[in-house]
């Protein structure tokens, strides 16, 4: 499955940490984009699409979540829950986000600007494309 966890180095000193994503060290697109996630109202599943083009690093820079992610084939779940752990997604995956922690907040990395049309958010519509791939 293409995804996969980044390594991640942390940075600071007594004072305090930071993570942070390069491309040619850590990350592997351009960055075009970032937004994040916050306040889901409990129970609510976020995502259910697959990308066309877009690449996507996540992260639970506060609270947790969990990823389920799917290629057609086969599903996997990752956790997010805690700034160490970055989790890589190539395109063309399906992904549910939930299991929202109050007060949690993901962050999102992605090589595309906003562009609906590459965006595929029929579950059957992903199918046919992989298949076709
Ligand atoms: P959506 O992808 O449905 O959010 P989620 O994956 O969290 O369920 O996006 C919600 C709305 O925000 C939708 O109207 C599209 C818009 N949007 C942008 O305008 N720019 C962006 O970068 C993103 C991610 C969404």
């Amino acid at each position: 499955m293409n995804y996969k966890i980044i390594d991640t180095k942390v940075l600071g000193d007594e004072t305090g940490h930071l993570i942070s994503f390069e491309k040619g060290s850590n990350c592997p697109f351009e960055l075009k984009r970032t937004f994040y996630i916050f306040d889901t109202v409990p129970n609510k599943v976020r995502g259910q699409h697959a990308n066309r083009n877009s690449e996507f690093i996540l992260i639970a820079i506060s609270g947790s979540c969990k990823v389920k992610i799917d290629d057609g084939k086969n599903q996997e779940i990752v956790e997010l829950n805690t700034p160490h752990k970055a989790l890589y997604l190539d395109k063309m995956l399906w992904k549910d986000m939930y299991d929202f922690s109050y007060n949690a907040i993901l962050l999102v990395l992605t090589n595309t600007n906003y562009d609906e049309s590459e965006y595929i958010r029929n579950y059957d519509e992903f199918l046919k494309e992989i298949k076709n791939d």
